[in-house]
């Protein structure tokens, strides 16, 4: 008796699904749907946990959308109303009240053609006792709302549909009634299999895509296998879709449901909204007097002017990240952000550059921590992050979302400790409306990044794993520990010096150190920079003068976050960038200072020509300068006279470079700027900053 209840669900679903004869029933969608569904209605939500994947994703993604756009909403209308179409059995109402209480809805209305589903519904809400949830066995090509209730056409605030697109055979209604229904703000949530076209490229333009395309196998084999239940999933009911509404949020993904890894069912979760509210979203820029010359091509520049790009990032409830192709393979050979936390001290640039409320700030992504200070700082009126990496932008947006929307606990767990068991769900259910479709896309894919330890993802976390394992092999880890904690200068020094310090200068890596493979494999120094400081020094000597003076002048648990987190791949509260400190994430969460940021997945050069004349008031490049070939520099004299042009008069630039006097210094006099000044450089046993690690930093001034 036990085993067959064990074998009667699944037996049961496999023949309804791919055995029963369904009958001619001609044109009479309800009679087939009803003969289709009869026998399995009560072990209905018992076999599609596994096959319907992404229901909950669906909902959590919607509700909390839908919970950030009520707390935007000031004014009367405070309770929600949600219509489910093909709602089936109301599992999906039963799912939602996990994250958006049932009782919180004004009202719920489930539409479904199928007779015995419905009655399922309607016991299991009586069940519940919710009186505001109402079925209606209807076409939802053709549904009426009931007589009471006409005045909800256009007021609806959120539609889903669950794997019940694919089913209805008249789908361009039901999605224009969708449009009918739905209110300006509302959203429309969906869940359902896939099929790509042969290119998924046409769908690109309406809805940026990751892992979108199928195999012509795939594309073939599951149009037939599904077509025999006459579920249909070419690729015009998601395209017509996506032409009908804006996207805010697309996930692609794969169901590995018969056998686990072998075979993948496409399918999708998207979360629209009507096109309408690209207008009401943000007002074009316009707040900032950012003028972009109509004749400057570049994906920045439709985006700088929010509200009328055609492209979903204008439909993000944040103007941050600024729209870019995707596909392009600049942006495809990038899997994985490089740095996870930026290896420059802002606290010297910030000496220098005295920013105020009137200053825009074009800055180099990173990790975005040094951009988060100058906002912390000097709170400008722009920041213009740019970063050719889409992932560097990606980390950048999750910061500026978990500063917007998270505690300061949780945002300290994730980036301070850089371990949070709970990102997955803050992920879906508080930080995603914060985010843009690729960065939510990215997160998604990458939960496990907060799994134990942050910073060592990465490339940047490869330097720290390795770091550590070298540790290990010299019988060091206890060493660096106490290198890392301990309060006395002179305990540091001792360890330095007699331990650490001589298995760094042995024979054996100093042989490495001169090998230019091992310093880009292993440390990612590039081969121009190399070069560079190679005319003036040893790497051995370079080496030396980064780390002898760190050692002797900068206590690692004082305020030296920088090494502190390679020793101990996290923070401490007290040894830790402002955003990470209780009140530089406060200031950054009420000040209005994370609407300063702007972020460009683009190359400098691009960047720049996208914007207009004596806008910028503050450049910093890092050391981005020193990767350029001194023989081939065409590019950076390109990007030299964008800065000169695009700089305000007075305005600055800031650099870092391996090499003292750094050959592209004359550059900047010869396109427009008045003086180039050396603000540090480094001498032997001397810091220029905390990272010490750049033998010189300079400013131009126009
Ligand atoms: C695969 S089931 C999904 C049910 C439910 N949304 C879920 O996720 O469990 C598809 C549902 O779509 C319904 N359906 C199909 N065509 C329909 C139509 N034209 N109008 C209303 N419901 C329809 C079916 O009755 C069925 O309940």
């Amino acid at each position: 008796m036990l085993t067959w209840n064990k074998i009667k669900t699944p037996l049961m679903f496999m023949y309804s699904c791919f055995f029963k004869p369904l009958g001619d029933h001609g044109a009479n969608l309800q009679n087939r749907l009803e003969s289709f569904y009869r026998d399995q209605a009560n072990i209905y939500d018992a076999s599609r946990g596994s096959l319907l994947r992404g229901r909950k994703t669906m909902l959590r993604l919607c509700s909390a959308q839908l919970k950030e756009q009520l707390a935007q909403q000031t004014g009367a209308k405070i309770k929600p109303v949600w219509i489910d179409l093909g709602g089936g059995t109301g599992w999906n109402i039963e799912q939602m009240n996990e994250w958006f209480p049932i009782d919180q809805f004004a009202k719920v209305i489930l539409v479904d053609l199928t007779p015995s589903l419905c009655q399922v519904a309607r016991q299991r809400f009586k069940e519940k006792g919710w009186a505001n949830v109402t079925v209606l066995c209807q076409d939802a090509a053709t549904f009426q709302l009931p007589d009471n209730e006409h005045g909800l056409e256009g007021t609806i605030d959120l539609v889903t549909m669950s794997y019940s697109l694919s089913m209805m055979d008249h789908f361009y209604p039901v999605v224009d009634r969708v449009q009918s229904l739905l209110s300006p703000q509302g959203i429309v949530g969906v869940v359902d299999f896939y099929v790509s076209g042969r290119s998924a490229a046409a769908a690109e333009q309406w809805s940026p895509q990751h892992n979108r395309q199928c195999n012509w196998f795939t594309r073939f084999f599951w149009n037939v296998w599904f077509d025999f239940d006459h579920i249909n999933l070419s690729p015009g009911r998601r395209d017509y879709l996506e032409y009908r509404f804006g996207t805010i949020k697309t996930l692609n993904r794969r169901n590995h449901f018969i056998i686990p890894y072998a075979i993948q069912i496409p399918y999708y979760v998207w979360l629209g909204c009507s096109k309408a509210r690209q207008s009401m979203m943000h007002s074009p820029v316009s707040d900032d007097n950012v003028s972009i010359s109509s004749s400057r091509s570049s994906a920045s520049d439709s985006s700088l002017q929010q509200g009328f790009s055609p492209t979903s990032f204008s439909l993000q409830s944040n103007p941050w990240r600024l729209d870019y192709d995707n596909a392009l393979p600049q942006h495809t050979q990038f899997r994985s952000y490089i740095y996870a936390f930026t290896w420059e001290d802002p606290r010297v640039d910030l000496q220098h550059m005295s920013i105020g409320k009137e200053d825009i700030l074009f800055v180099i992504t990173s990790a975005g921590d040094n951009a988060l200070e100058y906002a912390i700082q000097g709170q400008p009126k722009r920041i213009h992050c740019v970063d050719m990496n889409p992932c560097q932008n990606h980390l950048m947006e999750l910061k500026l979302a978990g500063i917007a929307s998270l505690s300061y606990h949780d945002f300290w767990r994730m980036f301070g400790q850089g371990r949070h068991s709970g990102f997955p769900r803050l992920l879906h259910e508080i930080l995603s409306p914060h985010l843009s479709p690729y960065a939510l896309q990215y997160w998604v894919q990458h939960t496990d990044r907060f799994a134990s330890k942050f910073y060592k993802t990465g490339y940047s976390g490869l330097a720290l794993t390795l770091i550590e394992w070298w540790l290990k092999m010299n019988g060091l880890l206890e060493d660096a520990r106490k290198m890392a904690t301990t309060s006395s200068m002179e305990e540091q020094k001792t360890i330095w010096e007699t331990r650490v310090r001589p298995a760094i200068f042995s024979p054996m890596i100093r042989t490495a150190m001169d090998n230019p493979l091992f310093m880009w494999n292993a440390l990612g120094v590039p081969k121009n920079q190399m070069k560079m400081f190679l005319s003036e020094c040893t790497t051995e000597e370079y080496v030396a003068n980064t780390l002898d003076p760190i050692a002797h002048q900068s206590l690692i648990s004082g305020d030296q976050y920088f090494y502190y987190l390679c020793l101990m791949q996290h923070y401490h509260p007290d040894n830790c960038p402002s955003y990470l400190t209780q009140q530089g994430f406060h200031t950054l969460k009420t000040s209005g200072a994370l609407g300063a940021f702007r972020l460009h997945t683009d190359s400098i050069l691009n960047a720049l020509q996208s914007l207009d004349d004596d806008y910028l008031t503050r450049l910093v490049v890092m050391d981005h300068m020193d990767w350029f070939d001194e023989a081939h520099c065409e590019e950076l004299e390109q990007e030299v006279m964008h800065m000169a042009r695009t700089l305000k008069k007075g305005g600055h630039v800031y650099w870092r470079s391996a090499s003292r006097q750094p050959w592209y210094n004359t550059l900047f006099q010869k396109h427009g700027f008045s003086r180039v000044e050396g603000l540090s450089v480094r001498q032997t046993g001397t810091m220029i900053d905390r990272v010490n690690m750049y033998a010189s930093f300079y400013r131009a001034i126009k």
